[in-house]
């Protein structure tokens, strides 16, 4: 059992005892149900107090737990809740740190609730694809109102308890000592006598809760694409209207449809996926890490800006580095006009603009850097260059520095070869806009310390990036794969889809861009320079030679106004180009080919599997050490739509056996020697398992 119980003057004490963050897994609740049995039965107690022992009342319902039975196993915490509200005895919940999801209902369903401030209080469950299953919808509008439930059920977002000071969550406010208050505060309402109030006695009150709940449902309806458990939050909070029993009911109907939903699966892998990136099979949790003061960036391009600015905006003084003075200027000055920009949207002060660029140095000698406990090199992606300036690193940097490379394409194992000290350097490889994009990849070389790994995945949190690891390999994880989804839609570009149409059936699957989109903002005249070097280094790979055709005719993307689509000035609005149409029917003409109608399913199916079948090599080759890896870099840096967890999560949900018969089916059609069942793929088909399992 993980909760505690203790009797204390007369008072029963049921402390939750499931670190980290005492989640109401099934031992819990037993726990918590045996410590009501035994409080009640015990004529020398008074009065009961539910409390967490740690950092945490309670971070809700056990995640890990879902989807298996134990999640639905008795006793459920409504169980927990009504025993507590027809308790004679009064309980009061003693709530610290963190009350969230399942937690903050408990305390709901007590009869009290004593806090302290500075306790971090939320119903996030729709971040989970859920809505709170007991009693949450219901009880939060009688006690906080109905709109600031909604806003805090929709939106997941979590409140300081001061916040909610003032409204019937919290009957008292501790000073310090919480569990002495709450204490004292049981042995009164003991005292006091029954009956002790029920949050479920009370009524929500709103002037006008129909047209209100009408309005909030629509707005949340158009913009909940994909996601269904924001509406039904709104639909279960409307039924807070009805008697209690009826609304609970509604609620427990729509929480087990959502626990069962694609959607929820996909969102509570994704929250899995999260935490388990930073965990590395070989290198301890106990590892202890390298202080990261100062960060030396060496090119002040747009990479390097972002990447200063991700230091700078986490309160960690970067110096950046150039060879030309006039080019740190410009640096700067865009970087100040980015933070005047955000200030202007109210999300910056100027003190916080002038104290972030205070913590900007800049400088044209590696001398000023030496100093520095990481350096960032963000330069051109030459090896020629790398090796110029990891060979400066390796001459002034102090011992113990972290050297680290923003590749996106170079063997960072070469890269370490130009120092001598290999251990220390690793791959940090941010994606543009990086002052932005959540992604970060961790590029693992052979040689790339234990230490240096774990203190970059800290400081990688510390600057709020998502890192994954990756081992050394042409593009890593993400480049590598989006490789093989764009080879796919080239070809059907080939065969008979427009890029209007393949852009529109991957964003209608949920994609933020489309590949041609996407292509049209990187540049095409970079996909190209990728595309020359792998015909040197692999004449054997095939890809359809519209892209090039494209570059010919100086069509490089948005920043020309012209790529696969047409831009105007006044807008970034991607417009389909009759010119790019007719030369792509050209192409098909000059191949021979018979233009064919493809269905949007294929388009989908035919890019989603290209990034599955590459993931599956990657995790073989162990480039990534698990699947949930490649997911993450997907939805963290790639737009892959959240509500469907990632390429590999995708793959589980359709069947593995369904994906490698696509697959084959493909290996039959045009480039068919682009498609090959991965090893790993087919391995788990025989076995019936999951990449995810
Ligand atoms: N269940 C199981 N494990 C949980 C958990 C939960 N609800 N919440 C957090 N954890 C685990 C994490 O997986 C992580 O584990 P690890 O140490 O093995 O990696 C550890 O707790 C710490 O989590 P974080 O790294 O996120 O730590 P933070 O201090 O940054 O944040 C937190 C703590 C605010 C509690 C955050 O973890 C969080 O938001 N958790 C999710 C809360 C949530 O969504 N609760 C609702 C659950 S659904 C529910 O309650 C259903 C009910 O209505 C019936």
């Amino acid at each position: 059992m993980t909760a505690q119980y203790q009797v204390q003057d007369s008072v029963a004490i049921i402390s939750l005892d499931n670190p980290p963050v005492n989640a109401l897994s099934h031992s819990t609740r037993v726990g918590i149900a045996d410590g009501m049995v035994r409080a009640l039965d015990d004529a020398g107690v008074r009065a009961i107090v539910l409390t967490g022992t740690g950092n945490a009342f309670s971070g809700g319902g056990d995640i890990p737990e879902f989807g298996t039975p134990k999640a639905l196993q008795e006793p459920n915490l409504q169980t927990i809740i009504d025993t507590i509200e027809a308790s004679p005895k009064p309980v009061v919940a003693a709530v610290h740190s963190v009350a969230m999801g399942g937690g903050l209902e408990l305390a709901l369903g007590c009869h009290y609730r004593v806090t302290v401030k500075g306790t971090r209080v939320a119903l996030p469950e729709v971040n989970l694809g859920l809505l709170p299953g007991a009693g949450g919808t219901q009880r939060l509008p009688r006690v906080v109102g109905l709109e600031t439930a909604v806003n805090m059920i929709v939106s997941g977002k979590t409140m300081m308890s001061e916040e909610l000071a003032g409204t019937k969550l919290f009957d008292c406010f501790a000073m310090d000592e919480l569990l002495w208050k709450a204490l004292k505060f049981a042995r009164d309402a003991a005292a006091a006598g029954a009956p002790h109030p029920c949050v479920r006695d009370l009524n929500v009150h709103h002037e006008n809760a129909e047209a209100y709940l009408g309005f909030v449902r629509n707005t949340v309806a158009a913009s909940a694409r994909g996601y269904p458990a924001p509406v039904k939050c709104v639909d279960a909070i409307a039924a807070s209207l009805k008697p209690f029993d009826q609304g609970i009911k509604e609620e427990r109907d729509a929480f087990l449809y959502l626990l069962t939903s694609p959607e929820s699966r996909a969102l509570r892998h994704a929250f899995l996926a999260e935490r388990a990136a930073s965990k590395i099979a070989d290198v301890p949790v106990d590892t202890l890490t390298r202080n990261i003061a100062k960060v030396a960036v060496i090119g002040a391009g747009t990479m390097g800006g972002g990447i200063s600015m991700s230091f700078l905006n986490a309160g960690i003084p970067v110096t950046m580095l150039e060879m030309k003075a006039d080019a740190l200027e410009r640096r700067v000055a865009a970087i100040r006009r980015h933070y005047e920009n955000t200030s202007k949207k109210g999300k910056l002060t100027q003190e916080d603009i002038e104290a972030r660029i205070g913590m900007l140095t800049t400088t044209l000698s590696y001398d000023d850097i030496k100093n520095a406990d990481l350096a960032i090199e963000a330069a051109f992606e030459d090896m020629s260059v790398k090796q110029a300036v990891f060979r400066q690193l390796d001459k002034v940097m102090k011992p113990g520095a972290i050297l680290a490379s923003n590749t996106s394409t170079l063997d960072v194992n070469k890269i370490a070869e130009f120092t001598t000290r290999p251990k220390d350097v690793v791959g940090m490889h941010f994606f543009s806009p990086a002052n932005v994009m959540k992604l970060l990849e961790v590029v693992r070389g052979e040689e790339t310390a234990k230490d240096v790994l774990a203190t970059v995945m800290r400081l990688a949190k510390k600057i709020g990036k998502v890192a994954v690891v990756s081992g050394v390999c042409d593009g890593f994880i993400g480049n590598r794969m989006i490789e093989q989804y764009s080879r796919q839609a080239g070809f059907l570009l080939d065969e008979g889809a427009l890029p209007e149409q393949v852009d529109r059936a991957i964003e209608k699957f949920g994609f933020a861009m489309g590949p041609f989109r996407m292509i049209d903002m990187a540049g095409n005249d970079i996909s190209r320079e990728i595309r020359k070097r792998r015909a040197v280094e692999q004449p054997a790979f095939t890809y359809s030679k519209t892209a090039d055709l494209l570059c010919e005719t100086g069509r490089f993307g948005q920043k020309v106004g012209a790529g696969w689509y047409d831009y105007r000035e006044d807008d970034r609005r991607a417009y389909p180009s009759q010119q790019v149409n007719d030369m792509i029917i050209r192409h098909t003409e000059d191949l021979g080919l018979t233009r064919r109608k493809i269905s949007d399913e294929e388009i989908v199916e035919r890019l989603v599997y290209a990034l599955v079948n590459e993931g599956a090599l990657i995790v073989e080759e162990g480039i990534a050490s698990k699947a949930s890896d490649i997911d993450l870099v997907y939805l963290s840096g790639y737009g892959f739509p959240r509500w469907r967890g990632g390429p590999m999560q995708y793959a589980d949900e359709v069947g593995l056996y369904n994906v490698a018969q696509a697959i084959r089916r493909y290996a039959k059609g045009y480039q068919g020697k682009a498609w090959q069942v991965a090893p790993l793929l087919q391995q788990l088909v025989d076995a019936g398992t999951r990449f995810n399992d």
